[in-house]
This record gives structure tokens, C-alpha cells and sequence, in this order.
């Protein structure tokens, strides 16, 4: 269980003075000097130590991803590129960071970007989120004017520039290569990897693209040590997390806690618990909209990271936006508007996802109605099966899980309502 003391975004507890002042009070651009004077396999051996996995869903190393980046440079100019465009359906902890701590996210760009050698950062942020890009332009201006960033950042001799972008609306430039594209002025569609960012990203030059929770952990996790930051959680899944938990628990909240906290406690510490006791739980999506939906019995004892939550259920802890629903939902309905969400962001360059994402949503709509014949949920199945992995980005992926999760799951409930609704056509006729 998290202390007070070991939270890295106080502000999630009330402390909102996001101006420098606040957060050099709350400890922030302390040491930061000293730490960039460490140099840069210092910082990415010390980020590798903590065990840090990306914050924005997929888990992956960021020491390691750091590590990428070329040592010597080859003419090209390296860049850090924050993905702010968070758009997961039940995610809003970048959110939180920006609107109320962005000073620790700016600090977190600096350092990220020294031991990267890259002299320019870029924030990509999601069109929705004004007050956040005015919260942080603020920030930023402030840090230009306290010498933090800008030609000789801190006084380290190390030049360094800031800049947001604001995005306008499609959820595919949350994915990192439609994201690139779109920093770029072209339309945010996905580019085929390998190559990684690293070797060609931004106008074709070295590039990291990390969530804005990844980067915003890092000067504490390097003020404080990566042992202390590995000692939370289990191994494999260390570290600080925040968890969006929204839905039908007693009180909807963004926190910070352990990673492989149970999610039992989760709920019970933060939420209030579920509306109408445990017993009323019907399934939980631990990780937004992008991982498939879990039994709310399978649930209670579940840890809260990325290798349980893999393993053992079937799921996955994605974004940490952990979507709570009660016996009172309609989960066919639910997924149904899940594939229809997908369907619509569909850059359509893939046939696989293009079609694939209409095909689903549209037998979901006849499931919904209960209008389909049993035989067609394993089509449904197998359908999902012919977009998972044959697509360019994980978004074909991420329209087949959820569809599949229901089926593994509440297959009972889709064929009660198809037997229901034929026995009541039979009655009527
Ligand atoms: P991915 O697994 O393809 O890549 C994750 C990161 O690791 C990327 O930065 C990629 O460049 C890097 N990487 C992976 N393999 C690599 C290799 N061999 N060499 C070098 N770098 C490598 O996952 P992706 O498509 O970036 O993200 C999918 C996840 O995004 C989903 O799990 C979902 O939870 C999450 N997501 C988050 C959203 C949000 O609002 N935060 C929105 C939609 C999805
Ligand atoms: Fe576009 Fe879908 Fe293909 Fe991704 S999987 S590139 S969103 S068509």
C-alpha cells in the first residue's frame, strides 16, 4: 500500500498549486542540474533499475526503449515526442497531471530528453484537453523564464526547447506513428513498424514517443533512487501507477497507488466500494476500453498489473482505467458500443480493421437485439480472430478484444437473449 510520502502527483490529494512556486514546494526541479550532470547512461542505466514499463498501455521497457536512441549522433536531430493525446475510452489520468503538476511532466521532459540527446520536445496533445494545454503552455513559459529550460537549461550548458501541439480530435493520433504523422502536418494515419521511432521517427529522425506518466516519473524516480521506486508492486510490475477507476463504485476517482495492488483494495480504499455491495458486480474492464471485459467473481481477487491481469485473466491492465459495471448494465450493449467506437475511429487504411470493425459492430447490434442465431457468436469470434494481428496498428486489435472478451465471458447471457427473443417470436406468432 502507498504512503503519502511515496506519491509522486500530490496534486491527486488536494495539493493544486500548479504554478512553479507550488511545485518547487512539493519538491519538483530540486537537484535537477545534478542530475543531467550525471550524464546520459547514467540516467538510462538508473531508469532501466527501476523497472519503469511505459504508463501509456502497451507496458514496454522505457529504460529499454531510451536505450534505442543513437549514442553518437549521424546529423539527424534526435527528438522526445509525449503522447498527451489520451483518448482511451475510461482514461483521464494524463489529465490530472497536466491540468494540476505540470511543472513535474516539463522537468520529466528535460531529463528524458537529455539522456536521449535530443535538444527539442514535443508534447502532442488531445484536441479536447484545452485547460490542460493552457495549464501547461503556462508552465512552460514559466520554466522558460526561470532559466529551467531554453539555451543552458538549469545552467547544465545543455540547450534545451519545449513545444505543444494540439491535436483535433481522432483517437488514431493517440497511436505513436499516426501521431508522428500529424506532428508532421499529414493526415494521422499509421506507419508500418518496424522501423521504431528510434531509427526513423520524427521527419525521419531518431524519436522516443512516451506517455506523459512515463516521463513524468522521472525526476523523482531519480532523485529518489530506482530501488525505492522498484521496492512498490511485484517484479516485472514495479513501480507507482495511477488508476482511473470509473463507473459503478460509490466514488469515481483518478489515484495513485501501488502497482499489483489488489483490486479489491483498490476499490475498497478509494471508491467506497462497489453501488450495492460486491455482490452486485457484474464485470470489470481493468485497463480502458482496449482490453477485453473480466467477470466481476474473476475480479475480486485480481492484481492490479500487467502480467496478472495478462496471465491469469485473459486481460490486460492497458491505461489503468478500470471500468466498474453493475448487474444493472446490459454488457452485450456495452461491448456493442465499444465496437462501435472503434468502428468509427478506423483510419481505414487496413481492410483487415476497415471492414473487420463495421462487420462486428453491426452482428453486435443484432446480438444486442437478441436477432441473431447462436451460430453466429462464433463467427463473430472468428471474424475478430481475422482482424486481431493481420493489421497495421493495434487499433484492429483493440476493436477485436473487447468483442472476444464478451464472448469468452458472457457467452450465456448472448445466447439467453437469442433463445429469449425466439421464443417470444414463436409466442407471438
Ligand atoms: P506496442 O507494443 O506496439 O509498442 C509499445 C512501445 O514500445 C512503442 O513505443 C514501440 O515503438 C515500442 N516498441 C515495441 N517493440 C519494439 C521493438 N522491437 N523495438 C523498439 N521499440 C519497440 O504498442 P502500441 O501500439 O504503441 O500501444 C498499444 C497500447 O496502447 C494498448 O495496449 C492500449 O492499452 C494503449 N492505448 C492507449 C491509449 C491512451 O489513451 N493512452 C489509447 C489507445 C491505446
Ligand atoms: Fe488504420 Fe485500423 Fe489499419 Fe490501424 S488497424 S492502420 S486504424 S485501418
Amino acid at each position: 500500500m502507498l504512503k503519502d510520502q511515496d506519491r509522486i502527483f500530490t496534486n491527486l490529494y488536494g495539493m493544486h498549486d500548479r504554478t512553479l512556486a507550488g511545485a518547487r514546494a512539493r519538491g519538483h526541479w530540486d537537484g535537477t542540474a545534478g542530475i543531467i550532470e550525471k550524464g546520459r547512461d547514467w540516467i538510462v542505466s538508473q531508469m532501466k533499475a527501476s523497472g519503469l514499463r511505459g504508463r501509456g498501455g502497451a507496458g514496454f521497457p522505457t529504460g529499454l526503449k531510451w536505450s534505442f536512441m543513437p549514442k553518437e549522433s549521424d546529423g539527424r536531430p534526435a527528438y522526445l515526442v509525449v503522447n498527451a493525446d489520451e483518448s482511451e475510452p475510461g482514461t483521464c489520468k494524463d489529465r490530472e497531471i497536466m491540468r494540476h503538476d505540470p511543472h513535474t511532466l516539463i522537468e520529466g521532459c528535460l531529463i528524458a530528453s537529455f539522456a536521449m540527446g535530443a535538444h527539442t520536445a514535443h508534447i502532442y496533445i488531445r484536441g479536447e484537453y484545452i485547460r490542460e494545454r493552457e495549464a501547461l503552455q503556462a508552465a512552460i513559459d514559466e520554466a522558460y523564464d526561470a532559466g529551467l529550460i531554453g539555451r543552458n537549461a538549469c545552467g547544465t550548458g545543455f540547450d534545451f526547447d519545449l513545444h505543444i501541439t494540439h491535436g483535433a480530435g481522432a483517437y488514431i493520433c493517440g497511436e505513436e506513428t499516426a501521431l508522428l504523422e500529424s506532428l508532421e502536418g499529414k493526415k494521422g494515419m499509421p506507419r508500418m513498424k518496424p522501423p521504431f521511432p528510434a531509427g526513423a521517427g520524427l521527419y525521419g529522425s531518431p524519436t522516443t514517443v512516451n506517455n506523459v506518466e512515463s516521463i513524468a516519473v522521472v525526476p523523482t524516480i531519480l532523485r529518489r533512487g530506482p530501488e525505492w521506486f522498484a521496492g512498490f508492486g511485484r517484479a516485472n510490475n514495479s513501480g507507482t501507477k495511477i488508476f482511473a477507476i470509473s463507473g459503478h463504485v460509490n466514488n469515481p476517482c483518478v489515484v495513485e497507488e501501488s502497482m499489483s495492488i489488489s483490486f479489491e483494495e483498490l476499490i475498497e480504499k478509494h471508491c467506497g466500494g462497489i453501488r450495492g455491495g460486491w455482490d452486485n458486480l457484474k464485470a470489470v474492464i481493468p485497463g480502458g476500453s482496449s482490453v477485453p471485459v473480466v467477470r466481476g467473481e474473476n475480479m475480486r481477487d485480481a492484481i492490479m498489473d500487467f502480467d496478472y491481469l495478462r496471465d491469469e485473466l485473459g486481460s490486460g491492465l492497458g491505461t489503468a482505467a478500470v471500468i466498474v459495471m453493475d448487474q444493472s448494465v446490459d454488457i452485450i450493449k456495452a461491448i456493442w458500443r465499444l465496437s462501435k467506437f472503434y468502428k468509427h475511429e478506423s483510419c481505414g487504411q487496413c481492410t483487415p480493421c476497415r471492414e473487420g470493425t463495421g462487420w462486428m459492430m453491426r452482428v453486435m447490434e443484432r446480438l444486442v437485439r437478441g436477432e441473431a442465431e447462436v451460430e453466429e457468436i462464433d463467427m463473430l469470434f472468428d471474424v475478430s480472430k481475422q482482424v486481431e494481428g493481420h493489421t497495421i496498428c493495434a487499433l484492429g486489435d483493440a476493436a477485436a478484444w473487447p468483442v472476444q472478451g464478451l464472448i469468452r465471458n458472457f457467452r450465456d447471457e448472448i445466447e439467453d437473449r437469442i433463445k429469449a427473443q425466439k421464443t417470444g417470436r414463436m409466442a407471438a406468432e
